[in-house]
């Protein structure tokens, strides 16, 4: 599906993303710097991006570890209500036109 980005400048880019795989990967593999540290184990944190408010309930709920992981990186950059680990995030047709924000680095 193809993913409309906010880049850390405010710059706006689209990037594809393939169904099935995490999002992190795709943002990974674009460099852009978003590092997925841990390959998406959901303990790194580097993979945080702000998901559109619209977007928000057409993705699977957080787990436990991922609000735990993201309440830890909030001491370093800004959690808002769309901050979302792109690692737990699978892609999919139906998160065509996604849009997202890449977060801070850490
Ligand atoms: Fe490490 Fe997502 S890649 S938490």
């Amino acid at each position: 599906a193809v993913v409309k980005l906010i880049g850390r400048d405010g710059g706006e880019s689209k990037l594809e993303a393939l169904s099935g795989c995490p999002l992190m990967e795709a943002l990974r593999d674009a460099n852009i710097g978003v590092e997925g540290t841990c390959g998406g184990a959901c303990s790194c944190g580097t993979c945080h991006v702000y998901v559109d408010a619209a977007w928000l309930d057409k993705l699977p709920p957080k787990t436990e570890d991922e609000q735990l992981m993201l309440e830890a990186i909030g001491d370093l950059v800004p959690l808002k209500p769309g901050s979302r680990l792109s690692c737990q995030i699978p892609m999919s047709e139906a998160l065509e036109g996604l849009v997202v924000e890449i977060a801070p680095a850490l």
